[in-house]
């Protein structure tokens, strides 16, 4: 299982945005949909998207789940964001499920030796092609911040935890363009 984290602390747990002014009336939300699209639709090649998950942390603890959609894959940024939007309203479609809890959980639930492994990614990390430890047989999560990056709070878990960072290089990328990269050099180590 690949996994990805998106955490939003600042978009609107509510669902109250309006589709034609995602990155304004959803406090980028457009970061989100993009993802989406990356991770379910475009960006997998040869990758099970079965075995592939989002979960994205909206505002403090409203967390959605993303999976495979099949043949529901949405059209472009505004479909997920409609998606997005009756989830957080409480109709998420089947692919969706909705709950509350915290980062700090999170980071707990997939940081786990052995079992499952934790990445942060952040341009200051140690280059992705220079990893080689990645999990085979379980689980991988990437954890990715806003248009801001990582919180105070959300540091401070980092180095608590010893979350090890990874980086695509001192440029920093859209959300979308990181899941998309990850994806494929997993897609290349475990063909
Ligand atoms: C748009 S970037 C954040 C913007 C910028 N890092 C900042 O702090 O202003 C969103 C997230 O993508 C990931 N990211 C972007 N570029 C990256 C890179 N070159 N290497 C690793 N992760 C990256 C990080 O998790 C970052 O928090």
């Amino acid at each position: 299982m690949l996994r990805f984290v998106q955490l939003l602390p600042q978009a609107a747990p509510e669902g109250e945005f309006l589709l034609k002014d995602l990155p304004g009336s959803g406090k980028r939300i457009d970061v989100l949909c993009r993802d989406l699209a990356a991770c379910f639709d475009w960006g997998p090649i040869s990758w099970s998207k079965s075995n592939l998950e989002l979960i994205a942390v909206i505002g403090e603890s409203i967390i959605l789940t993303f999976r495979d959609p099949q043949n529901q894959i949405p059209k472009g940024e505004v479909g997920w964001a409609s998606v997005i939007r009756d989830s957080l309203r409480g109709d998420p479609p089947a692919f969706v499920e909705v709950s509350e809890g915290y980062v700090e959980d999170i980071i707990k639930e997939l940081n786990q030796p052995k079992v499952s492994k934790l990445w942060v990614l952040d341009e200051e990390g140690v280059y992705l092609s220079e990893i080689d430890s990645y999990q085979k047989t379980t689980q991988n999560s990437f954890m990715l911040g806003d248009h801001k990056g990582f919180d105070s709070q959300t540091k401070k878990f980092i180095s608590q935890f010893d979350i090890q960072k990874v980086s695509l290089g001192k440029k920093s990328y859209l959300s979308s363009h990181c899941l998309a990269t990850i994806i494929s050099e997993f897609e290349r180590k475990f063909r």
